[in-house]
């Protein structure tokens, strides 16, 4: 027995060489062509525009997307590279981004609607936000900022807020003064927000009394004392503390005001009525802002922002991926809080002039044909979101989007792959077959897209993210260095060669950590000056086919080991979802003594399906059929729902602890974490062991990053 296993131990380690070499079972799906009624409006249909992005032209390239923003001052220089992996753009250029997003298009639409709010409430109407009056407001907080928080361009400042209009007009006030905001998101929790504060050096937190989620209210105002206390004990004292209503006039939380460091925005702001702030003419280099992550191991980095060159991809992007136009209603449903709400909600559009909805709730409040009514009412016709919005939407009223009144020209799925199953729902029944979809890969580091097909010109192909994105050069390497080459059939990690104008400037106070995390596992030369030698590590897992259209696995640390065989977790939940009666499928290793790991898989029911052996053994063959033995499953547990985060997404760590009967960790910022106990005694019974201290790699697994 111990040699059995010291056999599999070596042929592990040995595997772990090639740990790029990931066998993938993924069926080639067929594509999906954009509409001849979308190509013929669409912002990129020019092929000749597309090839002003080759490699040649690299990085002169960029220039046309920073030609999408004003400028106070030109650049001198596209990219100084001189000093990897500490990337240079538009060098000697000089903008504002809020100028950018606001003050510029007052001349032609201040009329027009820049943010349109949806309160989570129904009976509450929609708010409409024109580009002069969030002139004006933007301009009043600026000053507010400024005078009476003695904010001052450099300074950090840290936002916890929920999805209401006072979070963008906070960043753009921000962003006016070349404050550098970092906005926490809004469910997470006080002691987590602290943390980011006090990394940040913030001194000043800006809050809301609360918010309506998933039907009830929440009251915010305790995070913030929690807040302000765990920053105290990191070293960072926070000396004021403001508060935006969510109801102008009402203050409704229970917790007190504490006097001289918490105050209300509504109060103060009568002072400042009327004002205006002169936007600060920023270096490009300047830091926008900072979004915390977390890392595989660690506690969360702050990606760090610049402004010229992040506003530059953003709108470029937004542009002509989102293909926004001035009279399109556009909505992305995810929170601001993230990445993608940044780019995709905030700057993105506004830099661009066009309306961007903002949706306080949960899309399946109160029902899960919420978003339709929104789409239908405002007419919205571009809409972005998650695939777990999707499934989730799926799962609770596959059939409410035929029941509405709307028509999407375009719509996007971003942030985890996507399974084709559900990929043609999303086309099928949301888009109603009219819709474009781009699935867009990208990541909180790098700004903006940096895979997605070209709405109007590539072909769409369920699953895959698709090709890279204008002036963006991926490849494919495995563990040694290796190029793992299209067609093959074999994964690896997908790396970018080139910098682009979205990247991040660095971790936020540690430069060193930004280095090893992105630059050095394929540096081919610490030395050198060159750009080329210095490939940005993704720490995704990818395969290419013949086709060039990449498809993401996931994490590297997504990725299970079976005998030596990787396989894409995705994969097999993917395969687990083509069984009709699954609602929602997760897939986490499980120590093996002698496969190493083998898949064990959690499954949620579509309503009205009963748990039964039958499924469980449909579900089993279905892995077979699709993918192979190789993937069969150990065990199979039925669970009433999937432990999620608050942003919706599963957590396969917490089941692969369960799995493994290993410590769940902490579970406090779970949305749900009640049934984690629940699955627990479905899994392991109601007599538990003592927990196990199980190896690293299921301990980091599902972890995001
Ligand atoms: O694993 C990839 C996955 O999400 C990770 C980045 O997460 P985050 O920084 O939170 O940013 C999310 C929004 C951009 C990536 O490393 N991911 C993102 N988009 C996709 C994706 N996986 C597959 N397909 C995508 N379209």
């Amino acid at each position: 027995m111990a040699k059995a296993r010291q056999k599999t131990e070596a042929k592990a380690s040995k595997n772990k060489l090639t740990e790029a070499q990931i066998a993938v079972h993924w069926k080639e799906e067929k594509y999906f062509y954009p509409s001849k009624k979308f190509k013929a409006q669409a912002n990129l249909t020019d092929p000749s525009f597309v090839k002003k992005f080759s490699e040649k032209n690299f990085p002169k390239c960029f220039d046309l997307y920073a030609q999408l923003l004003d400028w106070d001052k030109s650049w001198k220089k596209t990219l100084d590279a001189s000093n990897p992996p500490f990337w240079k753009w538009f060098v000697g250029g000089k903008l504002n981004a809020c100028y950018n997003c606001v003050d510029r298009h007052l001349a032609q639409h201040k009329n027009k609607a820049a943010l349109i709010f949806v309160p989570e409430p129904e009976h509450e109407s929609a708010a409409v936000i024109t580009y002069q009056e969030l002139y004006k407001r933007v301009n009043e907080t600026a000053a507010m900022l400024r005078d009476f928080a003695g904010l001052k361009t450099g300074d950090r400042v840290t936002i916890h807020m929920p999805m209401i209009p006072e979070l963008p007009i906070t960043m753009l006030a921000c962003a006016r003064l070349g404050v550098i905001h970092s906005v926490v998101f809004g469910g997470f929790s006080g002691e987590a927000c602290g943390l980011r504060a006090a990394d940040s050096g913030s001194r000043v937190l800006i809050y809301a009394d609360g918010y309506h989620r998933n039907g009830k209210w929440v009251d915010h105002k305790p995070s913030a004392d929690i807040a302000v206390e765990t920053a105290r004990k990191e070293g960072q004292d926070i000396d004021k503390v403001l508060f935006w209503k969510r109801y102008p006039g009402h203050y409704r939380s229970e917790s007190p005001m504490i006097v001289n460091r918490d105050f209300f925005v509504e109060d103060i702001l009568k002072d400042y009525r009327g004002q205006t702030v002169e936007p600060v003419s920023q270096d490009a280099e300047a830091p926008l802002f900072l979004m915390y992550t977390s890392g595989t191991t660690g506690k969360p980095k702050g990606c760090q922002h610049r402004t010229g060159g992040y506003l530059a991809y953003a709108a470029g992007t937004s542009k002509y991926y989102q293909d926004i136009h001035p009279e399109d209603v556009y909505w992305c449903m995810a929170d601001i809080g993230w990445i993608t709400g940044h780019s995709y909600i905030v700057y993105g559009p506004l830099a661009l002039g066009a309306t961007s909805v903002l949706y306080e709730g949960v899309p399946q409040f109160p029902d899960a044909a919420r978003p339709w009514r929104i789409a239908e009412r405002l007419d919205v016709n571009i809409f972005h979101t998650s695939p777990t919005a999707i499934r989730m939407l799926r799962k609770a009223g596959g059939d409410e989007p035929k029941k509405y009144n709307y028509h999407f020209k375009h719509m996007t799925t971003v942030g985890e792959p996507i399974e084709p199953e559900v990929w043609r729902w999303y086309y099928e029944v949301v888009g109603k077959g009219e819709a474009v979809i781009v699935d867009t890969w990208w990541q909180t580091e790098t700004g903006g897209f940096l895979c997605t097909t070209k709405p109007a010109l590539d072909p769409m192909k369920p699953g895959s993210a698709g090709p890279p994105a204008l002036g963006i050069y991926p490849v494919i390497w495995d563990e040694n260095g290796q190029e793992v080459k299209p067609g093959t059939g074999k994964a690896g990690n997908i790396c970018i060669r080139n910098p682009w104008p979205g990247i991040m400037q660095t971790i936020w106070g540690s430069s060193e950590r930004f280095v090893n995390q992105y630059y050095k596992k394929y540096c081919k030369n610490p030395k050198s000056k060159d750009w080329r030698d210095w490939p940005y590590y993704a720490a995704d897992g990818a395969v290419l086919p013949a086709d060039g259209y990449y498809r993401i696995l996931g994490r590297v640390d997504d990725v299970i080991n079976v005998a030596g065989h990787r396989l894409g977790t995705k994969e097999v939940e993917s395969a687990c979802l083509s069984v009709p009666d699954i609602a929602e499928a997760a897939v986490v290793p499980v120590v093996d003594e002698i496969k190493g790991r083998v898949p064990e898989v959690y499954i949620s029911l579509k309503p009205g399906v009963s748990p039964s052996k039958a499924v469980k053994d449909k579900v089993v063959s279905t892995i077979e059929t699709i993918i192979g033995k190789i993937a069969r499953p150990k065990q199979i547990h039925i669970v009433p729902d999937m432990p999620k985060t608050r942003s919706g997404k599963i957590m396969r760590r917490v089941l692969a602890a369960i799995s493994n009967h290993m410590d769940t960790g902490d579970i406090t910022t779970l949305a749900n974490p009640d049934i984690v106990a629940q699955i627990r005694e479905l899994v392991q019974g109601r007599v538990t062991g003592p927990l196990q201290d199980g190896p690293e790699d299921i301990k980091l697994f599902g972890e995001e990053k």
